[in-house]
């Protein structure tokens, strides 16, 4: 019989070593300085094999770099988007002024489906922003020659995708220009933060120059980021969870008190980084990330990268979740090209906020959250248009608990 342990689906462990490492950083002068910060650039030059690496405050961010730096008509200028990912990736292209155009999804791995592409394209096409949900890459092949075929900047959110390949090549490596994030959540974490990978020399100065413009964070700030992160961390771990998320979830919706909603509100103290109106907004989008990466959480990533526990880790989920994924008969399609790290662990079944119920009852920590659906908000647009997939596929997701240790 398969044992699920309780780690929890989604957060992972900000490693407290990491921020001790990075410390006395906080003391000296080095806080201000780029010395660490222009390491970890060069370590993920090489990791992903891409001429140019730039850190940044937020992969968020580094999105809204990639574009500022772009040329292109705003208002009119087209981007094609998968119509399942993060609203605040979405969000951010919106606010900078392109015209946001949705592609339905392939439902057996909920990336962007490269089929249906070539049908949204335009004359005022320009992007294709493509994004490897959950860890597992698109099919690369398939969207490199339908970009070259119309002329087409190719773009890659590998937020989710750190040290996911295709073909052996590291996903990042393959668009125009490409954002990886460092978020407190991610597999490679440093208390926030993210990148912008290019092998363009233009788009790397231009971009260095608006991050030249930034302020720095400074002490203050920068130990809210590593508060957040370590409170967040500790609100997720197995004790908190099974002794008073789970018992109070449990007790609150048999007496129909409150739904899951509100019990995740108290608990998280309401954060949600995913808030639209934060990244709508330049002025506030600015006010909360226009910063820059420092130097203490370049130091922590370089501890992290070199330690070999944290490689052991990423591989140890990896082997969890292909266990499950054979235990249970998984419906994620991979051709032999494709190899995932995985963010998140999901399966498609019928009615998963019933099995989630059941499942928290066994005290095994299972999640239904999925993203708020794009075209619903009104602002973003195109909700005239179907997209029959999304609409099916997300509904039926439960997402199971894999992180290490798994029994
Ligand atoms: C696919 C994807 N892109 C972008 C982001 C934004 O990353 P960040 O929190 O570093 O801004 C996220 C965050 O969760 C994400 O999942």
């Amino acid at each position: 019989m398969l044992k699920l342990t309780l780690k929890y689906t989604h957060g992972r462990t900000v490693y407290k070593r990491y921020i001790i490492k990075a410390l006395p950083i906080f003391f000296n002068r080095e806080f201000y300085k780029n010395t660490y910060i222009e390491e970890l650039e060069n370590k993920f030059k090489e990791f992903i094999g891409i001429k140019y690496a730039i850190a940044t405050s937020s992969a968020r961010f580094a999105i809204h770099l990639i574009f500022k730096c772009l040329d292109f008509e705003k208002g009119k200028t087209e981007i094609i988007i998968p119509a399942y990912m993060p609203r605040i990736v979405a969000g951010a292209l919106k606010a900078i002024g392109l015209k946001l155009v949705f592609v339905d999804i392939d439902p057996r791995n909920l990336n962007i489906d490269s089929n249906k592409i070539e049908e949204k394209i335009t004359k005022n096409t320009k992007y294709i922003l493509i994004v490897h949900l959950n860890g597992i890459p698109c099919d690369i092949d398939n969207i490199t020659k339908i970009a070259k075929k119309y002329n087409l900047f190719l773009i890659e959110d590998s937020a989710q995708a750190f040290n996911a390949t295709y073909k052996g090549k590291k996903v990042g490596s393959f668009g125009y220009a490409s954002v990886i994030s460092f978020s407190k959540f991610k597999n490679f974490n440093t208390c926030g933060g993210g990148m912008v990978l290019t092998n363009d020399k233009i788009l790397n100065d231009k971009i260095r120059k608006e991050i030249e413009k930034l302020p720095h964070p400074g002490r203050l700030k920068t130990c809210k980021f590593i508060y957040d992160a370590l409170i967040d961390s500790i609100l997720r771990t197995n004790t908190i969870h099974r002794f008073i998320y789970l018992p109070i979830m449990n007790f609150s919706i048999k007496i129909g008190l409150m739904n899951r909603k509100k019990l995740l509100k108290i608990i998280f103290r309401g954060r949600n980084s995913g808030h639209l109106k934060s990244v709508l907004n330049i002025e506030e989008f600015y006010r909360v990330f226009g910063l820059k990466y420092t130097n203490l959480q370049a130091k922590m990533g370089l501890s992290e990268f070199s330690d070999s526990k944290f490689w052991k880790r990423i591989k140890q989920n990896d082997d969890n979740v292909n266990m499950l994924h054979e235990k249970i008969g998984a419906t994620t399609f991979l051709t032999e090209d494709i190899e995932p790290c995985y963010f998140f662990c999901f399966i498609q079944i019928k009615n998963p906020k019933k099995i989630y119920e059941q499942l928290a009852k066994e005290k095994i920590q299972t999640n239904y959250f999925r993203y708020p659906n794009l075209i619903q908000e009104k602002i973003l647009g195109d909700q005239k248009k179907q997209y029959p997939i999304v609409e099916k596929t997300i509904t039926n997701m439960l997402y199971l608990p894999f992180r290490h240790p798994l029994k």
